[in-house]
């Protein structure tokens, strides 16, 4: 085992936790998908019933996966495509259509992951040391109701590591020179398995910011424009190590709204991850808002990712920084961070 500081950086140790695999409108019922998460191959799929799950992708039978040929659903169970043997959503084989008696030792040998839906999203518990799930994933009661809608989000797989993503959130001193802007309010809380950031921003046009490769210019554009005058402001929470809420609520002459957004990351392997930024807006004083604005605000929300993704995509890790009076807690923020990757009984510190 590892010390425990700086327990992320160890390969193949990724966070114990929910972390989001699709959003709910990308799982039909009936519905095959593959993923390739935690260094694994897993299947999605949806049952007749409606409900999601994850399992292990390769049948333990020999070796075929379960998503191959699009993948075969009975009722709420999963039919491998090469023998049939049937899979309930918690990985148990609950048929084997050729044989009298399903073999002990096929029972339990397909892992099947704990999942939660809600929200508009699906997001598994990946705990390699099988402790039953935790509840700390909130509602956000605005989701699918009327002026709010259903998510639109983008994802993007990119060469970085989670422990970079995750220090965004403390990390003050990059917003003016990635993101643009004059930092009103800056705060950040810690809890048990929560870390919040609670912001005022103020646009600033004449920063220099970062543009994200096959950005169109007019985007960046508007999003100047769009906030030049406003009076913002918002609060991001990591519940986890890896999916943030943050709600908004911007005041300006020409629109007045308020958003959600899911900004989650989910590890594919040592070198990469799943970025996803999700969106729903509505108006903040019950006038409609336009179109125009609406379609393009889930990408602005992305591009603000990309910014980032910038720096992430060539810097490296120092397990020692630097630091100077006017950084967040960056410190505070590893040593919140590494719980996820530490067996439930390591040493209080
Ligand atoms: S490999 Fe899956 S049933 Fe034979
Ligand atoms: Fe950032």
């Amino acid at each position: 085992m590892t010390d425990y500081r700086y327990a992320y950086l160890e390969p193949g140790n990724y966070a114990r936790g929910w972390h989001i695999v699709l959003f709910s409108q990308e799982l039909a019922v009936g519905e095959v998908k593959r993923l390739h998460y935690f260094g694994r191959d897993l299947v999605a799929y949806r049952g007749e019933s409606g409900r999601a799950a994850v399992l292990d992708a390769h049948c333990p039978h020999l070796g075929a996966h379960l998503g191959s040929a699009e993948g075969r659903i009975t009722g709420d169970n999963i039919a491998c495509p090469f023998h049939g043997w049937t899979f309930s959503p918690t990985g148990e084989c609950v048929d084997i259509p050729y044989a009298k008696q399903i073999p002990e030792r096929a029972v339990h040998a397909l892992r099947g992951w704990p999942v939660q839906e809600k929200n508009g999203f699906i997001a598994l518990w990946y705990d390699p040391q099988d402790n039953p799930p935790e509840d700390y994933l909130p509602d956000i009661p605005e989701w699918n109701t009327a002026g709010w809608g259903d998510w639109v989000f983008y994802r993007s797989r990119i060469r970085a590591r989670a422990c970079d993503v995750i220090e965004n959130i403390v990390d003050i001193a990059h917003f003016p020179h990635v993101h643009g802007g004059k930092v009103r309010k800056w705060e950040n809380v810690f809890a048990e398995r929560t870390v919040t950031q609670l912001s005022t921003v103020d646009r600033n046009p004449e920063a220099k910011i970062i543009v994200p490769p096959g950005v169109p210019a007019e985007l960046i554009d508007t999003r100047s424009e769009a906030g030049a005058e406003a009076d913002a402001w918002g609060d991001a929470t990591y519940h986890g190590p890896s999916i943030m809420y943050y709600y908004t609520e911007s005041r300006s002459p020409e629109m007045n709204f308020r958003a959600w957004w899911v900004n989650a990351h989910t590890t594919v392997n040592d070198e990469e991850l799943d970025l996803c930024s999700a969106v729903i807006v509505d108006s903040l004083d019950g006038a409609p808002l336009p179109q125009e604005f609406a379609e393009l605000y889930p990408q602005i929300a992305h591009i603000a990712f990309g910014q980032d993704v910038e720096i992430w995509k060539d810097k490296v890790y120092r397990e020692d920084p630097i630091l100077c009076d006017g950084d967040g807690p960056i410190n505070k923020l590893r040593r919140w961070y590494e719980q996820f990757y530490l067996p439930l009984e390591a040493p209080a510190r």
